[in-house]
């Protein structure tokens, strides 16, 4: 049975050719478990492959699970990593409540955990060892920062948001929007006229959109404050198909900073793009690297990030690998 569990698990395995989980946890026999959300946008795959490629430098051997946007099927991946005693797990929650039962069941076993990315809320204390990832709610901040000082010494009097919000009940949209309204309400000039969800799925976004001007009419939306690049890219198509000029009619402040973002933010289709940092991985290594050799670790461990704009020097953006 247990042959049958490893053989199973071994087809999970990416790279790494560690010792099996049986043998005792050196430091270049760790078994990590790995479980991402989902593979919903560019960023998304950086992200997976950026832990990925750091767990393989360290030599750890990692076994990957995708829980394709699904929360249930994510808990039974770390179930899984569990059951196969791995010496640590890292995951990437899709949505922030609901884990409780599984990270008890992790703790039980020894097993600490990391969370990576989006936030979680537990009702219990000390569930998990440390939490890695951006800053949403300074990320919603500077795109509101943006916004505000391009209209600064503008001579209208109502500036009119639609905001299309990444998905609902995750960490990453609500501090968006909170950094961003925070921002935006020091000029009362300012407003959000229509929040719209999207999921930060391309398609959804693309249709959300689509629905919304059909039967509101654009004209009045002045800033499109969009949660990420994905959402940004399909609505990008619909202004195009509307004769809407992207970046002209409506100001776009986009977040991530994706490859093909950054070409538009130079074409100057969108006018503000916040980074959101994918690359997860060299703070996931060093993290477990400390943990190993008993070093404390903090509760939260924060990834740096910048923000390009129009108003800045768009030739020395650095290339991107997302
Ligand atoms: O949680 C981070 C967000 O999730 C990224 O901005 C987005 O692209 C991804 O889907």
């Amino acid at each position: 049975m247990k042959y049958l569990l490893h053989l199973f698990l071994l087809l999970l395995v990416v790279g790494g050719c560690a010792n099996g989980p049986d043998a005792e946890a050196e430091p270049e026999n760790i078994v990590v478990g790995f479980s991402q959300s989902g593979t919903e946008s560019n960023w998304r795959k950086r992200h997976t492959e950026s832990i990925i490629e750091e767990m393989n430098k360290e030599g750890y051997e990692v076994l990957y699970r995708n829980g394709f946007m699904n929360q249930d099927r994510q808990i039974q991946d770390m179930r899984t990593f569990i059951a196969y005693k791995v010496d640590m797990i890292v995951f990437t929650p899709i949505v922030e409540d609901g884990w409780d039962a599984v990270l008890l069941e992790a703790k039980d076993a020894g097993i600490p955990v990391i969370v990576v990315d989006r936030h979680i809320r537990t009702a219990e204390e000390n569930l998990y060892l440390t939490h890695i990832g951006p800053s949403f709610k300074a990320e919603g901040n500077r795109a509101g920062l943006y916004i505000t000082n391009h209209f600064q010494n503008s001579s209208q009097t109502s500036i009119r948001i639609l905001e299309m919000r990444g998905l609902a009940k995750t960490s990453s949209a609500n501090f968006r929007s909170e950094g961003f309204t925070e921002v935006i309400s020091r000029d009362s000039r300012i407003a959000i006229v229509a929040s719209l969800e999207g999921d930060y799925i391309r398609s959804k976004a693309k249709d959300v959109f689509r629905n919304y001007i059909e039967e509101n009419g654009w004209i009045d939306i002045d800033v499109l404050y969009s949660h990420n690049d994905e959402m940004t890219l399909g609505i990008l198509e619909v202004m195009k198909e509307s004769g809407i000029v992207a970046g002209q009619d409506i100001i776009i402040v986009t977040i991530d900073g994706q490859a093909e973002m950054i070409e538009n933010l130079r074409a100057g289709k969108v006018n503000c793009v916040v980074e959101c940092n994918p690359n997860a991985g060299w703070y996931v290594r060093n993290t477990i690297k400390r943990y190993l050799k008993g070093n404390p670790i903090p509760n939260e461990i924060y990834m740096p990030e910048t923000v390009f704009s129009d108003k800045g020097n768009l030739e020395s953006i650095p290339p991107r690998e997302y």
